[in-house]
């Protein structure tokens, strides 16, 4: 089995999409993930996105090659987040949470802090990686509970 990597971005829309298009925007990337063997979570708020990935090298490479050049936004900075054992999200090919979701789990204060410190002029690469893992740890703890029909879609 070829090795897992992991990595995640922080950008900024270059035209802020409603929670529809969002919804569009992460079930079109499951289906090609799907294919590709690439599971994650993407994140969405105030003309930003955040976005998780992991699987396959060369396909996660290829994969945010072609992210990068969406002229839907601009990435403003990259982690390259190391080898994965196991996956954080099998069965997220691409999960969207509404904000509800979020909201149940405590998270949404901390998703908006990490947009909030990535676009500080003070950016501190320290800080928002630990954000980012305290972010993935606590989607990872709830994945069953986020996986029930009413925290998966909505318009909020
Ligand atoms: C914030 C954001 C996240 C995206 N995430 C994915 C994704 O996880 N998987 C995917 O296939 N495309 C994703 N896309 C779409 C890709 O950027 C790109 O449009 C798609 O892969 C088709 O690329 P291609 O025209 O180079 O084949 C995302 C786009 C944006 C703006």
């Amino acid at each position: 089995m070829p090795e897992l990597r992991s990595l995640s971005y922080l950008s900024k829309a270059t035209r802020v999409l409603n929670v529809k298009e969002v919804h569009e925007l992460a079930r079109a990337a499951a289906e090609t993930n799907a294919k590709l063997g690439i599971t994650g979570y993407l994140y969405a708020h105030t003309g930003h996105y955040f976005q998780y990935l992991e699987g396959p090298a060369p396909a996660l490479n290829e994969l945010m090659a072609s992210i990068t050049k969406d002229d839907r936004h601009r990435i403003l900075h990259q982690h390259d987040l190391g080898k994965v054992k196991a996956r954080r999200f099998e069965g997220w090919s691409m999960r969207y949470l509404p904000a509800s979701a979020l909201s149940k789990i405590g998270l949404e204060h901390l998703l908006f802090e990490l947009v909030q410190d990535a676009t500080n002029v003070g950016y501190s690469e320290g800080w928002v990686r630990d954000k980012i893992t305290a972010i993935l740890d606590k989607l990872s703890q709830f994945q069953t509970m986020l996986n029930r029909p009413e925290n998966q879609s909505g318009t909020a």
